[in-house]
């Protein structure tokens, strides 16, 4: 435990010093729960949105995009079902005068009992080698078995509780896991309350003409309350899929895993229309696809896991996460969601106006049935970054801090040094930079010795250093060292542009 808090610590911290993440408003002490991305930030937030659209819009011919605004119709989220049931339920411990999430605390309890399921499995790995059998070990080791048994009574119990608003069922469970505060250490407990995590905001100038808005909680209504719109204008035909990019506001209770839980944060998501009742065979096609996609980028296969829900969101009719193994453990890092006809048909009956498409094969219309797949992008910024921090020792003992963050993604993707500050060595480095500076994000550093400007640009997560030396001037030819094998090569300047280019091909990377 105190090895992952000293991991993530470490993760925040090198996330500040190498211009990924500042606190919001950071002179003023800052806003809790929001960040700003720096230079090296954004540029990563840009690529991996990059990476999301082309494999979701440009990969697909049957999905387009949109960007809606985050501004909508009040009467968008009452029929949504947000105004009436986008809420957590919360309980405060009077001692601390802490809240938390009631169900966060249920499910931490759990989480660590899978804990100890998984130390008896990791023990057992090790003490039988090749011939373990983990599933045979899992269904028949008493206490494994008595573990999982445990856990899923619990998250039955909440599930069961939260579905029937039985708030008070909520704190009893707690009172008999014997949940104490993480802060306080007791277990003195307010009652659990339902608390709408929605932002309001006023649309108007005078106090009286006013009208109540919602800064948006998920991008997801802007693409339902579009669907006639792009369905018609782009003669789309079902299956077909939108897909947007955007920000979504929520007012957390619990915000305190930075950029994980924030009060501002992107979403990715694209909602995929289909035909009433083929919804759960094309939910499994989307978990395949997602799940492909999260692997083309190698951040490790071990590092995820399904979680499918036991409580269902109002609209869903299957629901499972992608969780991803953060610094502090698994946690949700996309939902994929059943959605039915819930949201299309509920904006059907609020706004009047008809959201049907006419399928030619079955010759009647219908409301579509709809499968969303919605993916945090400043979670998955955490989980590219998180998992691509490195310490590693060298084979002459020395240490150094890497970034190996996958080369398509990378904020810059090579830095261009002169050996050193003279003999014209800066000039030849500066006209490679000009040259390659139109096809990639490339940097020019001549400060300190080049083994410190190679160990700044591994922290940075750069792919590529090369540098210019004496020899240059005679062969046009420079070394090129990789980031993440530290391998060194001489190469032709003419050569760079192919070399960088077959690093971060989107197709090498995601055609897995
Ligand atoms: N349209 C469906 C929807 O919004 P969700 O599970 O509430 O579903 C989808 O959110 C994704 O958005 C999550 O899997 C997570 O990655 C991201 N997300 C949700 N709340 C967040 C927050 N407070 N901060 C950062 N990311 C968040």
């Amino acid at each position: 435990m105190a090895k992952e808090q000293d991991k993530f610590k470490q993760v925040i911290a090198h996330a500040k010093e190498y211009g990924y993440i500042f606190s919001s408003s950071e002179i003023y002490d800052g806003l809790s729960a929001v960040y700003d991305y720096g230079q090296n930030g954004v540029e990563l937030k840009n690529n991996i949105k990059n990476y999301w659209w082309r494999s979701m819009v440009q990969m697909h011919e049957e999905i387009v995009g949109l960007d809606a605004a985050i501004l909508m119709h009040p009467k968008t989220w009452k029929a949504s079902g947000h105004v009436d049931a986008f809420n957590d339920p919360m309980i405060d411990n009077k001692d601390s005068k802490k809240r938390y999430r009631a169900d966060v605390l249920v499910e931490d309890y759990v989480e660590k009992i899978e804990q100890k399921a998984q130390k008896e499995i990791a023990k057992a790995k090790k003490r039988f080698g090749d011939k373990f059998d983990e599933a045979e070990f899992v269904s028949t080791h008493p206490r494994v078995v008595k573990y999982r048994a445990q856990s899923k009574e619990i998250l039955g119990r909440l599930a069961k509780s939260l579905t029937e608003e039985d708030l008070d069922d909520v704190k009893a469970l707690i009172e008999e896991l014997e949940i104490a505060c993480p802060v306080s250490g007791s277990r003195d407990w307010t009652n659990v309350k339902q608390f709408n995590l929605m932002f309001g905001t006023k649309l108007g100038a005078s106090a009286d003409s006013a009208s109540d808005l919602y800064l948006r909680p998920e991008t997801a209504q802007g693409i339902f309350v579009n669907f006639a719109n792009v369905q018609k204008t782009g003669r789309m035909k079902i299956p077909f899929g939108i897909a947007q990019i955007g920000k979504a506001f929520r007012n957390e209770i619990v915000a305190r895993q930075f950029i994980f839980r924030q009060r501002e944060f992107e979403q990715m998501e694209m909602q995929y229309f289909v035909r009433p009742g083929d919804e759960l065979k094309w939910f499994e096609h989307w978990k395949e696809v997602r799940t492909k996609w999260h692997q083309s980028l190698g951040l490790g296969e071990e590092n995820y896991r399904f979680h499918d829900h036991e409580k269902m969101a109002h609209y869903a009719n299957a629901a499972t996460d992608i969780e991803f193994n953060f610094p502090f453990g698994f946690k949700e890092l996309e939902g994929i969601h059943s959605r039915t006809d819930f949201d299309l048909k509920a904006h059907e009956n609020l706004s009047g106006k008809k959201l049907q498409f006419y399928d030619p094969e079955m010759e009647k219309s219908y409301v579509p049935y709809v499968i969303e797949t919605s993916i945090g992008l400043d979670r998955m910024f955490l989980a590219v970054f998180s998992s691509a921090l490195k310490e590693e020792t060298l084979e002459d003992g020395s240490s150094r801090t890497v970034l190996k963050i996958p080369s398509i993604l990378a904020p810059v993707k090579a830095a261009i040094f002169p050996l050193l500050k003279r003999d014209g060595l800066p000039e030849i480095a500066q006209e490679i930079m000009d040259d390659l500076k139109w096809d990639f994000n490339v940097i020019y550093d001549e400060k300190d010795a080049v083994g410190r400007r190679y160990r700044r640009q591994d922290a940075a997560g750069t792919p590529f250093c090369i540098t210019v030396d004496h020899d240059t001037k005679e062969d046009h030819s420079v070394t090129i060292r990789r980031r993440d094998t530290m391998e060194q090569k001489r190469v032709k300047i003419t050569e760079l542009k192919s070399i960088i280019q077959k690093e971060i091909d989107f197709r090498h990377w995601l055609d897995i």
